[in-house]
């Protein structure tokens, strides 16, 4: 049992009609909770750090974390970088071990998008690693951005499949309507899955990643409210739309703002019913009960995507 490279899960997946979840880490008990649903549910596991989790845990820890993880449980896990905004990152988490690094030059226009991510390729391959790249840009719901506006921004299908050709990447992130956080919609949700299917059938054999794929069930967001949270109005991707996008090359789902919910609903509830509750263990331990629960229920739901299961 190891650190495993995402090649054979995408390999595996791209045939199939089912996703794998690759979910952020950011401190022992996330870990913890996230490893054992993927132990219980004998699942394909993809763990990612941040830059913003590299900051907040310090890498080495998050690292020997992932370690301990999988020699305790035996579970196979890709370690992959999430969002890594330049070279200099993405070459540290190759040479600390990460199994997979995302160089994200969405921001920059197309031919330093595609020179940026050439260069991390040719580093990362060459050390057995493999490369997430991502074209188009996640909007936020801005109320002054109306969705004409949001899709000028979305992946274009003919330069996804120039990127690809010309970088030598992996896997491509693509955007599509979705965005990070738990305000994803005012009012209807809606993926542009017309152009999922035109950058599918451009580039078959390329597993396509969903970034900001958080459903925010509205089970934990009201419990959020209801111990004494405000995030009214927080709206997810349905999860009906997550099989859908499946069905057309979407082989990884990112989720980090779901596992924020469920963790944050419990450790409210604990803490707003035992109010002379002071020490750590008792309201992290539900905490990372809550993200068991939700991961096995990511799980079940991205394996289950095509009805197969
Ligand atoms: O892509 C966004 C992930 O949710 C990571 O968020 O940058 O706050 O760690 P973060
Ligand atoms: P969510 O905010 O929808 O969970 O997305 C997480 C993500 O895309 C991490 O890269
Ligand atoms: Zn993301």
């Amino acid at each position: 049992m190891a650190l495993v490279t995402t090649k054979e899960m995408f390999a595996k997946a791209i045939g199939s009609d089912y996703a794998i979840g690759a979910f952020n880490v950011n401190n022992m008990e996330i870990i913890q909770g996230i490893v054992e649903a993927a132990q219980i549910e004998k699942a394909p596991l993809i763990l990612q750090v941040s830059a913003g989790a590299r900051k907040y845990a310090k890498p080495v820890y998050l690292l020997k974390l992932v370690e301990a993880a999988i020699e305790d449980t035996g579970v196979d896990v890709a370690l992959h970088l999430d969002h890594g905004e330049d070279f200099e990152i993405c070459k540290k988490c190759v040479d600390d071990g990460f199994t997979s690094v995302m160089i994200d030059g969405s921001k920059y226009p197309f031919e330093e998008n595609i020179a940026l991510t050439k260069q991390v390729v040719e580093y990362a391959h060459a050390h057995g690693v493999v490369v997430e790249a991502e074209l188009g840009k996640l909007a936020g719901i801005e109320d002054n951005i109306k969705v004409d506006a949001r899709s000028a921004t979305f992946t274009d299908p003919d330069e996804a499949a120039e990127f690809v050709e010309r970088t030598g990447v992996d896997s491509l992130a693509i955007a599509i309507g979705t965005s990070h956080g738990a305000y994803k919609f005012k009012g209807e949700p809606y993926l542009d899955f017309e152009r999922l299917k035109k950058i599918h059938s451009l580039i078959p054999e390329t597993p396509l990643v969903l970034h900001g794929a958080s459903s925010v069930l509205k089970e934990f967001v009201d419990r959020c409210n209801q111990y004494g949270g405000e995030i009214p109005g927080a709206q997810g991707v349905p999860e009906d739309m997550i099989h859908e996008a499946v069905k057309y090359g979407i082989c990884k789902v990112n989720v980090d703002t779901d596992l924020r919910l469920a963790m944050t609903a419990e450790i409210r509830r604990v803490l707003a019913e035992n109010p002379g509750e002071f020490d750590p263990r008792k309201y992290l331990g539900p905490g990372r009960e809550a993200i068991t629960g939700m991961v096995q229920h990511k799980i079940r739901d991205m394996l289950n995507a095509s009805g197969k299961m």
